[in-house]
Order: C-alpha cells, then sequence, then structure tokens
C-alpha cells in the first residue's frame, strides 16, 4: 500500500461500466475512455423522449432538445472553468485545434511555437497553417536543452529561450499523449502575456485527468475531446476566450450560426454560436455533459489522486523488471509531473507483438505503436512504444497482472 490517500469506490465504479464484464484489463484510455452507463443512457434519452433538432424552430422538442444541449454547454464549461459561451462544441481535440489554426489571422514574421511532445493532431494543423501563410512564418520546436533524453523533460527555461516578441501563439499539449509527463502550463502562459502572444492548450489528456480551470491557467484556447473522458466519439469541446472570439475566422458557414443572410453577404451570430453551423452532435454534447456529471460526482481530485497511486505502483513496478525501458519522468508523488500514462519497451521485443501478447494472453488492452507523435520517438530513436494508460476504472490487481505479464514476456528473450 502506498501512502496516497484516495476516496473512489472502483469496485462500485466498474459496475457502471458494461463491457468490462467480458473480462477485459483495459489500459488504452489515452486513446479512448471507456463510457459507463449513465452516459449511455443520457444519449438513448435525447433518441426516445426528444429528439429534435436545435436552435431550430419553435416546437416542444427542440425546446427540450436546445435547452438540454445548452445545458450540457453550461456543465462543460464549468468543468474548465469557462463561461458558457466561450464553448464551441466540436467533433473533437483535432478539429478545435484547427478551428484555431486555420481561422487566426498570420502575419510575415509571426512565429508559432509548439513543443518536442505534440500529438500530430497539434503539428499538422501549425504546418498547413505555415503552408497557407506562405514561408514568412516560422514554427519553432521547443526541445529539452538540458536532462535526459529519455525523460524528454522541458522546463521552463527551455520556452524562455523560444517565446519572443515575434510570437503570435505558443500551441501546446497539457499532459503528453505518449509520455504522461505534465507541461508547466500556467508559467507558459506568463511568459505568452509578457510576449503579447496567445496561448493554446491541447487538454485532450489533460481535462479528463486532472482538475482543470482555464482562467487560472491563463490560456486563450483550450481544445479537448469528449471520447477520452467517459463521453461517445464524435463530441469535443473548444475554449475560446471571450475577447478572442471575433479574431477567429469559423472553419465552416451554414445553417444555424446565421444572424441574416442575402444573396449577397451574411452576417454570423455572436459568440459559441457563429462557430457551431450544420447541425450538431446533439446527443454527443449531452452525453458529454453526463460525463462531466459522472466525473464531478466522483470528484476530479479523487480521480487524479487515484491514478497517482496505480502510476506510482506501474512505474516502480516496471523499473525492477531487467529489460525493461520506460520513457518520460519517472514517479515522484511530490512533483506533479505526471498521470497514469506508462510508455515502455521490452529489450528485443516490437511493441506491436507485445501488445498483441499482452491481449491474446491476458485481455489486457494497451496501446502500442508512435502514438500519433512520430517526432518524438525520432528524437528517441525508437520506432514506438507500448503505452499502458490508466483511469479511474483501473485496479491495483490489473496493475499486477500487467507487471506480471511483461516480467515473463521480458524473461522469455529476445
Ligand atoms: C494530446 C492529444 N492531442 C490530440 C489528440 C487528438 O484527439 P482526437 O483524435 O480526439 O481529435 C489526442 C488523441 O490521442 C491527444 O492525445
Amino acid at each position: 500500500m502506498t501512502d496516497i490517500d484516495i476516496d473512489i469506490d472502483t469496485e462500485r465504479i466498474r459496475q457502471d461500466f458494461t463491457i468490462l464484464e467480458s473480462g477485459i484489463i483495459y489500459m488504452d484510455t489515452a486513446a479512448t475512455s471507456l463510457t459507463p452507463e449513465p452516459v449511455l443512457d443520457a444519449v438513448l434519452d435525447y433518441y426516445r423522449r426528444y429528439n429534435a433538432n436545435v436552435g431550430r424552430g419553435v416546437h416542444r422538442l427542440t425546446r427540450i432538445a436546445t435547452a438540454e444541449y445548452e445545458e450540457a454547454r453550461n456543465k462543460v464549461a464549468k468543468f474548465i472553468g469557462a463561461r458558457a459561451h466561450e464553448i464551441v462544441f466540436t467533433r473533437n481535440t483535432t478539429e478545435g485545434i484547427n478551428m484555431v489554426a486555420s481561422g487566426l489571422s498570420m502575419h510575415k514574421g509571426d512565429k508559432v511555437v509548439i513543443s518536442l511532445l505534440e500529438h500530430h493532431s497539434n503539428l499538422l494543423p501549425w504546418l498547413r497553417a505555415k503552408r497557407k501563410f506562405g514561408m514568412d512564418i516560422d514554427i519553432e520546436v521547443v526541445k529539452p536543452a538540458n536532462g535526459d533524453r529519455k525523460s524528454c523533460e522541458l522546463d521552463i527555461s527551455d520556452f524562455e529561450a523560444a517565446i519572443d516578441a515575434d510570437t503570435r501563439i505558443v500551441a501546446v499539449s497539457h499532459v503528453s499523449n505518449a509520455l504522461g509527463s505534465i507541461l508547466p502550463i500556467r508559467a507558459i502562459s506568463k511568459l505568452c502575456h509578457a510576449n503579447d502572444a496567445l496561448l493554446l492548450v491541447d487538454g485532450a489528456q489533460s481535462v479528463p485527468h486532472l482538475p482543470v480551470d482555464v482562467k487560472e491557467l491563463g490560456c486563450d484556447f483550450m481544445a479537448f475531446s469528449g471520447h477520452k473522458m467517459l463521453a461517445p466519439t464524435g463530441i469535443g469541446a473548444l475554449y475560446i476566450r471571450e475577447e478572442l472570439m471575433p479574431e477567429i475566422e469559423p472553419l465552416n458557414v451554414g445553417g444555424g450560426g446565421v444572424e441574416t443572410a442575402s444573396f449577397v453577404d451574411y452576417k454570423l451570430k455572436g459568440a459559441n454560436e457563429g462557430f457551431e453551423s450544420g447541425t450538431p452532435d446533439i446527443s454527443g454534447a449531452i452525453g458529454l455533459g453526463a460525463a462531466v456529471d459522472y466525473l464531478n460526482a466522483i470528484g476530479m481530485e479523487n480521480v487524479k489522486r487515484k491514478e497517482e497511486k496505480l502510476t506510482k505502483e506501474l512505474i516502480e513496478g516496471l523499473q525492477e523488471i531487467p529489460g525493461v525501458e520506460l520513457y518520460g519522468y519517472d514517479y515522484d508523488a511530490s512533483s506533479n509531473k505526471r498521470i497514469g500514462t506508462v510508455s515502455f519497451n521490452i529489450d528485443g521485443k516490437n511493441p506491436d507483438d507485445v501488445a498483441l501478447m499482452l491481449d491474446n494472453k491476458a485481455g489486457i488492452i494497451v496501446r502500442s505503436g508512435h502514438h500519433c507523435c512520430m517526432p518524438l520517438m525520432n528524437y528517441l530513436g525508437i520506432e514506438g512504444t507500448v503505452r499502458a494508460s490508466l483511469y479511474l476504472y483501473n485496479t491495483e490487481s490489473e496493475v499486477n497482472r500487467l507487471l506480471e505479464l511483461v516480467r515473463t514476456i521480458a524473461a522469455s528473450g529476445r
């Protein structure tokens, strides 16, 4: 046992995840989380009781659907410390980042700062913006100046060297999906403010796992996905600081988000509404609202602490197995530097083979490969890793089963 204090009834929680009845050990939440029954009920409830489009017409069903959809927006906003009209529903994190990268005006000499740890979804949109605006914008990648290559530790001095008066926007993940490391967003936002630069945070791996407050972090944009935080696929959210909404050109225009239209011109509605043209994923948004309720009932501080406890056990266990190489930070209870996403390799074994063995022998579901972070894998000099990612439904005995199997595979030789 460890000294991390947690107040979470895992056995009760697990009963809400019907898929676990099949006996699998699910450790691939960083790719997508499982979905609990209350969220599934909320989605079906929409189709069963008040299936209608939103923000269109006046009949009774659209009134209920619109009220539920907007209530979901309120819940999502509150969950990250934003105001409802600062939340744009998107399909996912990728769409949110693309909205900003393609909708923000850039000028000759502008610089975009990203980090070594970025997921392709926070890299390709900026590379495309560079293509669009010509070679006149720079993309600077922050890499660790010091420290051990395998830990990929980025500290604030690495960002100090990159963020300057030419910086238009800094776009960084809050938590690395490949290594589980938490980036120093508060300190980065101070640097951004001092240099009049904007800050976009990719919250895909932080919002599901940590208490997050956009105002406290001081970011201008935050994108995240519902499917990594117990909601269905196809729904995500983008926080845009209110004052910046007029500066972003929406990705789509069409039905729904329009104030007036003629054959000559149109005027979009203000705030979030102008960004949501076309029929949105109504049931998905309502499902995301239900997922937020579910997480709030447990408490994000509890989610975080529970993951810390399991992460410590997993990392300490892996460190003891000969032939296992870990990437990212070691676990340190006081450092607040990582979540329960743990990447490793076994000497002489291909990560895909390890993942298949874990699945075939014990129903352990983990991700293998480059995790949509090819530049990071190149930096580490590897093709990929095995990644076990933990969440509120995982147990100590599941971690022990994984360790047992990894020990057997590592001992089986090259
Ligand atoms: C850090 C990070 N950013 C962006 C994404 C992309 O998320 P989505 O596929 O939901 O758009 C992911 C998904 O793995 C991620 O982990």
